[in-house]
Formats: structure tokens, sequence, C-alpha cells
């Protein structure tokens, strides 16, 4: 097993409430997943996605996929995602290959009469009005939905790989790309849409206050660790339930973190230390990706606040001998992008129970 792959099906574990909720809601509003990276986020619209898929044509686009990463890019893949659900839906295969699509798309959409034409001619001309191509997307999507007389669901993960920070603030363009989507999700019918984010932060940013594009539109499932009961009952399967229960605890539950313990588990470790010791060698590739998201300031400052366990700006300002006010722009910063929570004035937590603990080991 490769741990790291979003699992689906067979091996997916709990979630119910969170399933319940997508399936209760989806029919009448939009919703918005949210949660640290490699929480769960994407299995959980997979999976949600499978179960639905009788009743709606499921397609997910991944944001931090595109390239370029652009707002036009991402209106084309919106629209290519309608096709593929139309495809889906009614087994007419409109996409081969991108290439073919430009070809042969104009031709098709006219064939099912979905007066969308220019949709291609916008979705390849290099600089399209984007308030207009974002409009006849969605109602190119609409359309498509109800010639396919069933309803889709696109699930857009990872949207605000979308929002640049300029000093620290979500990019005002981008919030303005964001409220334009806003409006043409809320009124769409037929089409039904799934966001996911990894930056907690941002995310609380974007759907908790009355300014801000999300608020009231998209109903937010916020994402922890998975529920303990049917933790243990997973880890229990490869590990002795006295270990299991140290290692529900230490791992707040994380998916991606008992995975790896039952896989260390298979691969003979028999002592707790020797299955911790297997465990970060085998996420080692993990943490340095969350690392990398870090800037070498950061880096530091977090390394600091895990290898000394100091959790204050002042404390960490102090060890570090830097001023308090650069130690506060970054780790209000870090509390954006998700890896710190705030716990009160100048007071943090690290969102990832084992994140801290790499970073303090030492460097090799
Ligand atoms: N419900 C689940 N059941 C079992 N394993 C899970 C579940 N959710 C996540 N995982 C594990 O965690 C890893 C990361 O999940 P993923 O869905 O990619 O997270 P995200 O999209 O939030 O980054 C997956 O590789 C998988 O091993
Ligand atoms: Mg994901």
């Amino acid at each position: 097993m490769r741990i790291g792959k979003e699992v689906v099906g067979e091996g997916f574990i709990d979630r119910e409430k969170e399933l319940r909720k997508i399936r209760g809601l989806i029919q009448k509003s939009n919703i918005v997943i949210y949660g640290p990276r490699r929480i769960g986020k994407s299995s959980l619209m997979l999976e949600a996605a499978r179960r639905l898929r009788r009743r709606y044509a499921c397609v997910r686009i991944d944001v931090r996929r595109l390239i370029p990463l652009d707002h036009k890019n991402f209106i084309k893949h919106l629209g290519l995602a309608a096709l593929e659900a139309y495809s889906d839906a009614t087994g007419e295969k409109l996409l081969l290959f991108v290439e073919r699509v430009k070809m042969e798309l104009p031709e098709l959409l006219s064939r099912i009469r979905v007066h969308i034409k220019d949709w291609v001619e916008l979705s390849i001309a290099p600089s399209p009005d984007l308030t207009d191509f974002l409009k006849r997307t969605f109602e190119m999507g609409e359309q498509l939905s109800w010639k396919a007389k069933k309803d889709f669901i696109l699930m857009i993960d990872e949207l605000p790989g979308l929002v640049r920070l300029t000093k620290g603030r979500p990019d005002k363009k981008d919030l303005d790309f964001l409220w334009a989507l806003r409006g043409h999700m809320n009124e769409a019918k037929h089409v039904h849409y799934i966001v996911s984010g990894s930056e907690v932060g941002m995310m609380e940013r974007l759907c908790g206050s009355r300014e801000a594009p999300f608020y009231g539109s998209l109903i937010p499932i916020k994402l922890g660790g998975l529920e303990r009961r049917s933790s243990l009952k997973f880890l229990e399967m490869f590990i002795p339930s006295e270990f299991a229960n140290v290692i529900v605890k230490e791992t707040s539950c994380f998916p991606l973190y008992l995975q790896a313990y039952a896989t260390a588990a298979k691969l003979d470790g028999k002592t707790l230390e020797s299955l911790h010791t297997s465990v970060f060698e085998l996420l080692h590739l993990h943490f340095s990706d969350l690392e990398n998201h870090l800037s070498p300031q950061q880096r530091l400052i977090l390394r600091t606040m895990a290898s000394k366990n100091i959790r204050t700006t002042r404390e960490t300002s102090k060890a570090l001998e830097m001023p308090y006010t650069t130690i506060h722009s970054n780790l209000e910063r870090a509390v954006l992008t998700g890896f710190l929570q705030k716990v009160g004035e100048g007071k943090y937590e690290f969102t990832d129970p084992l994140f801290p603990k790499w970073l303090a080991l030492p460097l090799l």
C-alpha cells in the first residue's frame, strides 16, 4: 500500500457524519470542506462522489494541478469538468483529448444543442473577457446538466491555490474573482459545487465574516481527525490495543498517520519505539513537503518553537533574538496557511500533532 494516496471505497474509514451532511445538503446548498493538509478532504470528496454517483454525475478538479494556475485556465477546466460530467451521465464521449476538444467540441456542442459554441473559442482565446467567459461556463454547465437529465456535482479541490497572498493578505483581484464565482455558484440550479481548501486560516476568513466571499453561501464542513472509535478499530487490526490507545492520542486520529502506523506494523515494528521510528521514516516526504510550504524564516521560527517547546510570540522573539513584530507577522501568516492555530493573544498551537515532533528532530 502506498501511503498518501486518496482512499475511497473499501479502505475508507469513518466520516459518516460528514457524508450524511453532504448527502443531505448538496441538493440545496454548495459546500466547502476545509482542514489541514492530508486530513482527508480529497478522500472525503471522492467517497461522497462514489456514494452519490447514481443520482449525480460527479467530477473533481484539483486546482493545484492546473498549469498555468490562473483564473482563465481555472474557468476552462471548470467547463471541461462540466463536459466530463455530461459524458459520464450520458455515456457520450465528448472528451477524449484536450486537443480533440478544440476540433470537435463546437460541432458536438451544436449537435446536442448547447448553444455555447463560443465557449470553445473563449477557452482558447489568449485574453478573453473573464467575466463573460465565467458566465458562459456556468451557463454551459447548467445546460449540459439539463440535457443529460442528471444533476452534476463539480468538486473544486484546493481552491485557495487560486488566491495569492500579498503582504499576508489575500490578493484583491483574487477575492474579486471568488466573489464572481460565488454569485454564479449561488445561482446554479442543476450543478452543485463542493469546494475544498487546506489553508485553514484562509478558509475561515473566506467563510467567516460578512465581507468574505463564501460567507453564508457555502456551507462549511471542517475536518479534523477521525473518530476515536473507528480509529482504534482500524489500528487494532494491525497493532496491539495498548499501543493503539497511545497512537490514537498522539496522532489526534489524523488518518494519514493512522495509515502510516498500520504500514509500520506490517513492516514488522514490534515495539512502540520501533513503530515511532519507522513512522517518521515513512512520513519523511510528507513532512518535507509540509516544510516546503514555509519560507526560510518561518522554518527557523517554527523549528525553534518545536525544539524548545515554546508557543508564544514573546518567548520565540527572545529565543531567536528577533524583533517581536517580525515573529508576530510570521506567526499570523502561519495561522492563515494552517500550520498554527491561535489559542490566545500571542499564543499558538501547532495544528498538526506530529509535525512539531519532526521539526524538533536534529537536522542530519
Ligand atoms: N477516511 C479515510 N479513511 C482512511 N484513510 C484516510 C481517510 N482520509 C484520509 N486518509 C488517509 O490520509 C491520506 C491523506 O488524505 P487526502 O484525502 O489526500 O487528504 P487531503 O486531501 O486533505 O490532503 C490518504 O492517503 C489516506 O491514506
Ligand atoms: Mg487533497
